[in-house]
């Protein structure tokens, strides 16, 4: 159990009805100039590659990840994709899977613009904004072959628990948007935040589309193999652990089918 008494897993702000979406803001606002040469990559790669969210406040148009991608194939959302280090090298291994990454860090994406094009890969897509729009507003129900969360921000402090990306009402979207033997992969390098999603995780609400751990990982429709990060290399040198979970779609048990309140 997350022994802090300040904040728990349940702790998230409620539901906005308006978006339907939990309002987590799990990102922090980071400056960063673009070099010249993410410059060049974004004025010539992402009016194709990239999509922006709208700043205005509208509802986004859902994703048509087949147009966009000029294929229908499964696809995996990556959120906070970070530089990109992970997407491209997976991306790479798995050329017959699409691969949306998700990150608000302008520099981060413009990077990953890079790897992308000096890779020659086709499979990669990136959105500019935050994944739980994404997830709320652009992706169907039931659509996701995978959703991957590598390293999220832990936010260690209490009184910032609630803007842990992993949370009660997070993973129930995440799982809603996962097709049934669609897989969660979830990485962190911090004690804490690994207590916690633990914690969330076992106290799913079953009565709705939940997660549940993938006993044969073997059987994944993904990739697990992630190639060691900055994020990864460092909690390796500094002696910490990192935590990983595969979790796969589950129904909704008979309780809810049957009418129960949830
Ligand atoms: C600690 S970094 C890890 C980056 C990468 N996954 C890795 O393993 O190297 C977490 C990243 O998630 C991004 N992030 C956090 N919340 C987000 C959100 N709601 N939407 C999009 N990106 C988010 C942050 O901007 C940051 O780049």
């Amino acid at each position: 159990m997350v022994s802090n008494p300040e904040s728990s897993p349940s702790d998230a702000d409620p539901v906005d009805n308006a978006r339907r979406y939990p309002r987590v803001t799990s990102f922090r606002f980071r400056r960063g100039a673009l070099t010249a040469g993410q410059q060049r990559n974004w004025a010539n790669l992402w009016p194709t590659m990239g999509r922006d969210l709208r700043v205005d406040g509208q509802s986004e148009p859902p994703l048509d990840a087949a147009t966009w991608f000029g294929r229908q194939a499964p696809t995996i959302l990556e959120i906070g994709s970070g530089t990109g280090i992970s997407t491209a090298a997976m991306a790479a291994d798995e050329p017959e899977l699409d691969v949306v990454a998700v990150e608000v860090y302008q520099p981060g994406l413009a990077q990953l613009l890079g790897l992308v094009d000096r890779g020659g890969l086709t499979n990669v897509r990136l959105i500019r904004g935050d994944a739980m729009v994404v997830l709320n507003e652009l992706i169907e129900p039931s659509s996701l072959t995978g959703i991957r969360v590598f390293f999220p921000d832990p936010w260690p402090k209490a009184r910032h628990h609630k803007r842990r990306l992993l949370q009660q009402g997070t993973i129930e979207l995440m799982a809603d948007r996962l097709k049934p033997g669609g897989v969660l992969h979830i990485a962190t390098d911090h004690a804490d935040y690994a207590e916690w999603i633990t914690e969330v995780l076992d106290n799913q609400d079953t009565t709705k589309t939940h997660v549940v751990a993938l006993g044969d990982v073997s059987r994944a429709p993904i990739s697990l193999e992630r190639p060691t990060t900055k994020f990864e290399g460092r909690a390796q040198r500094e002696g910490r652990d990192v935590t990983e979970y595969v979790f796969t779609r589950a129904e909704a048990t008979s309780a809810a089918a049957n009418g129960a309140e949830s």
